[in-house]
């Protein structure tokens, strides 16, 4: 079969762009350790601070050291503001939203997730070094967005 030239030279172009797309993800994916959070788990909206699994914000230790965090971000604020974990354990962050969608990200490090009304948002990361991060919201909620921000402190394990 005849290919005009320029016609296969556009196919492989074709071909390549796709491939190179294809890789960007593949390079964020096992390259950076970039993942979308894959937590599906509900929550009534109106009734956030009244719901059981947020009554208590702040650190918890589990039985196996780990630690969870549970937060609540709203209008122009996390809940709790400054939370302390400690290093190279398993850190897992539990959040939800009680008034319009929030980011949480943690500066320096990847993690970096929506705060979707009627969602919990959850992640786990092992903060290797001590040291303080600061936390900001990163989806526009209003006036005082710029001002939204908290302090993770990881502190050396005991
Ligand atoms: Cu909360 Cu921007």
């Amino acid at each position: 079969m005849h290919v005009n030239p320029y016609e296969r030279f556009w196919m492989w172009a074709a071909a390549a762009i796709i491939v190179l797309f294809f890789g960007t993800i593949g390079v964020g994916l096992l390259g950076q350790g970039i993942r979308p959070p894959s937590h599906v788990e509900t929550i009534d909206p109106q009734a956030v601070w009244s719901d059981a699994r947020f009554a208590e914000r702040g650190v918890a230790t589990n039985p196996d050291g780990s630690v969870t965090v549970t937060g609540i971000t709203l209008m122009f604020a996390f809940q709790p503001a400054e939370i302390r974990v400690p290093a190279g354990r398993r850190v897992t962050f539990r959040l939800t939203s009680a008034d319009v969608t929030h980011g949480f990200q943690i500066v320096g490090t990847n993690a970096n997730v929506m705060v979707v009304p009627g969602y919990v948002s959850q992640f786990t990361i092992v903060f290797a070094e001590p040291g303080e991060y600061l936390i900001v919201c990163n989806e526009y909620c209003g006036l005082g967005h710029h001002a939204m921000m908290g302090k993770l402190i990881v502190e050396a394990a005991p």
